[in-house]
């Protein structure tokens, strides 16, 4: 007789298309059919635990069915479930509004919710570049990003975040960008000094924003890390660099921290670490803690002023989505605030982050197979290769990061590669004991895989 998951094995494949999945290979696979969340793990259908070690796509903070989040949403949804945010307001929204800003970079002023991580990228484009017609600079039409960057899934966002990969099928909708080259050493720095390839970098947009800078309406970057690229990391001066010279040309500074917001990097925002203030923040994920889809885009008194007028200048930023500021969202993301404070959240991290940088070092790095690894706070990206010493790629069809990860699964533990470089994103509440399991399965299965 078939089972209860059987069946619903036979309805996803009969009835679903996941995101970012081979759906020939999925439905030629066993399918993991997560039915609840307990901590730090997610349980299948067949109460089989599973350590969370990607925090469900890099969004959970404090672990699943936190008592405190879920409380907020009950008490959330005991009032109101849903209003709209267009010419309306409601009490969490405020709340939450007033709370980002008091933890954001110094000189943000006002919150612009939305719903997901290219959305929040996405009003950020087009605030700035009506931004500057409204300021009658109406040349600065152009965006500028950085080359490999991710910033969504939206005709927009894929513009900014090219990646020939993911995108190579709607080149025909993306708009042009400017590119503007990472301190990425072995994309496009080989055989260069850390220190070399920052300021051939740093160069690199010096020349470009000299002879486009005055068409630029903006940079819109990921600070620290690259996180879909691969993981590739930046120091904190290539992100100051970016900020001075986006000032000293007069374009604004964008930075998308969807990923790297909300403690992942070991501080609250990622340009915390550089002590630069961008003139509009993304952000979402662990904006709830990983509970439900809100986001938000953060800017200054000064782009907001820019917008206001009499109705009929029409200055009024048209942009809005149904569900744009959420209730439910918004009182769940609240809870996750006072979480932070309440548990030490990005306190607790330190010790653990120099721990796990302690034994990447020791125990991944020598791998036969594990060219690099790239770390800020608990954002990890371990790479690996056919080839160390010519630093040569697997074939794609070998598969080796996918390999990875069906191993880790088989030890109970839940991650997902980006091609061949194995992503570590833990729950930040995440215990000694269960970092220590992490890395050992991952230890582990890479070994298993690689043969060494
Ligand atoms: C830096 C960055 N920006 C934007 C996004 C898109 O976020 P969402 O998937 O919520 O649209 C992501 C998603 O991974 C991201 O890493």
């Amino acid at each position: 007789m078939a089972t209860y998951h059987d069946k619903l094995k036979q309805l996803d494949h009969t009835y679903l298309w996941h995101p970012f999945t081979q759906m020939q290979e999925w439905m030629g696979e066993e399918p993991v059919i997560i039915s609840r969340g307990d901590g730090h793990y997610l349980v299948d259908d067949h109460g089989r635990k599973y350590l969370d070690g990607v925090s469900s796509l890099w969004c959970n903070v404090h672990g699943h069915r936190k008592k405190e989040l879920d409380d907020a949403l009950k008490e959330q949804i005991d009032r109101l479930a849903h209003s709209t945010f267009l010419g309306l307001s409601h009490v969490p929204g405020i709340n939450l509004a007033q709370q980002l800003i008091e933890i954001a970079p110094k000189g943000l002023q006002r919150v612009f919710y939305s719903d997901s991580g290219a959305t929040a990228v996405e009003i950020a484009m087009k605030m700035a570049v009506q931004y500057w017609q409204l300021k009658g600079d109406s040349q600065r039409t152009q965006i500028a990003s950085l080359a490999e960057s991710y910033h969504g899934d939206t005709v927009g966002s894929m513009s900014l975040g090219f990646s020939e990969t993911f995108h190579r099928f709607h080149k025909s909708l993306l708009f042009p960008v400017l590119r503007l080259r990472p301190p990425h050493l072995f994309r496009y720095y080989q055989g260069m000094s850390e220190a070399e390839a920052l300021a051939a970098a740093i160069q690199d947009a010096r020349e470009k924003l000299a002879e486009h800078g005055s068409t630029l309406a903006a940079l819109v970057m990921e600070p620290l890390m690259q996180g879909a690229a691969g993981m590739w990391a930046q120091p904190v001066e290539y992100l100051r660099a970016m900020s001075e010279l986006c000032r000293s040309h007069g374009i604004l500074f964008i930075l998308d921290e969807v990923a790297t917001g909300f403690g992942r990097t070991g501080k609250m925002f990622a340009c915390d670490h550089a002590g630069v203030t961008p003139d509009i923040l993304c952000v979402a994920k662990g904006i709830t803690g990983g509970y439900l889809p809100l986001a938000a885009t953060l800017t200054t008194e000064e782009v907001f002023a820019a917008f206001l007028g009499e109705y009929q200048e029409f200055k009024t930023f048209f942009h809005g989505h149904t569900y744009t500021g959420n209730p439910l969202g918004c009182a769940v993301a609240i809870a996750n605030l006072e979480l932070f404070v309440k548990e030490n959240i990005v306190e607790n991290m330190q010790p653990r982050i120099a721990a796990l940088r302690q034994r990447l070092h020791d125990e991944f790095l020598p791998l036969g197979h594990v060219s690099d690894i790239r770390q800020w706070g608990y954002m990890i990206g371990i790479e690996l290769v056919d080839d160390k010493a010519g630093r040569k790629s697997y074939p794609a069809a070998k598969r080796i990061g996918h390999q990875v990860i069906l191993e880790a699964r088989k030890r109970s533990v839940m991650i997902r590669p980006l091609g061949d470089v194995i992503v570590l994103m833990p729950p930040l509440s995440i215990a000694d004991s269960e970092l220590t399991t992490l890395l050992d399965v991952v230890h582990d299965c890479i070994v298993t895989v690689t043969g060494n």
